[in-house]
């Protein structure tokens, strides 16, 4: 996993819950820490990290990895000012993520692996298909909240389907209840 996760991790519990937070849960994954934005590290560590805090904080990884996504998407897509500037709404951001978004972000970072998205609408949802190895689909539900954060829009997300508890493929459902305006 490429660096710059690790630094938007450590932006978002720094900012809620104080530097001092961050060294205790490197401490207690056994980590050291220092992780630069375009260095590659194993993703075992953002594990370790991630049940760190879940430990700490007595709450499950799944939220853990949902508020790193949700408070961490406005920071993240600030690192790409190129590739994200041009999303006036959070449901183009998700249906562009395949075609656009982390095809971009390989290309300016070959070492990234970027997760895949079959994106499809139906009605005010759009239905998130997401393939990775690293079933970090509480990820992407916290990704996609930000992302309707930013673009000041109120959306519900569920996974009807996810790896995790044994299903096929886990299928997000993003379901916009603020119009967006493009219909
Ligand atoms: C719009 C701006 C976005 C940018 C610039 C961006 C960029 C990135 C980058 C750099 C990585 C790390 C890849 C690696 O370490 O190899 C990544 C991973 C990831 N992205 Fe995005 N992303 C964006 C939006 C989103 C959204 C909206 C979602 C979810 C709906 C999402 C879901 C994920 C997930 C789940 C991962 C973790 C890797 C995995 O699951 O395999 N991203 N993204």
């Amino acid at each position: 996993m490429k660096g710059i996760i690790f630094n938007i991790a450590e932006r978002v519990v720094t900012d809620r819950w104080g530097a001092e937070t961050w060294d205790l849960l490197l401490d207690r994954a056994g980590l050291v820490g220092a992780y630069s934005a375009l260095g590659t590290y194993p993703d075992e560590q953002l594990v370790a990290i991630v049940e760190a805090a879940a430990d700490a904080l007595e709450v499950s990884v799944a939220d853990v990895l949902r508020v790193v996504g949700r408070d961490g998407f406005v920071h993240l897509a600030g690192r790409y000012p190129d590739i994200t500037a041009r999303f006036t709404s959070a449901r183009e951001v998700l249906l562009d993520l395949d075609g656009v978004i982390h095809p971009q972000v390989k290309a300016l970072n070959p070492e990234a692996i970027v997760p895949e998205f079959e994106a499809a609408r139906d009605g005010d949802t759009v239905v998130l298909r997401y393939t990775s190895r690293r079933g970090l689909c509480h990820l992407a539900e916290g990704l996609a909240a930000g992302a309707a954060d930013t673009h000041g829009e109120t959306v519900t997300i569920t996974q009807p389907s996810c790896r995790l508890v044994g299903d096929d493929a886990c299928i997000l459902h993003i379901t916009f209840i603020t119009p967006d305006g493009d219909g």
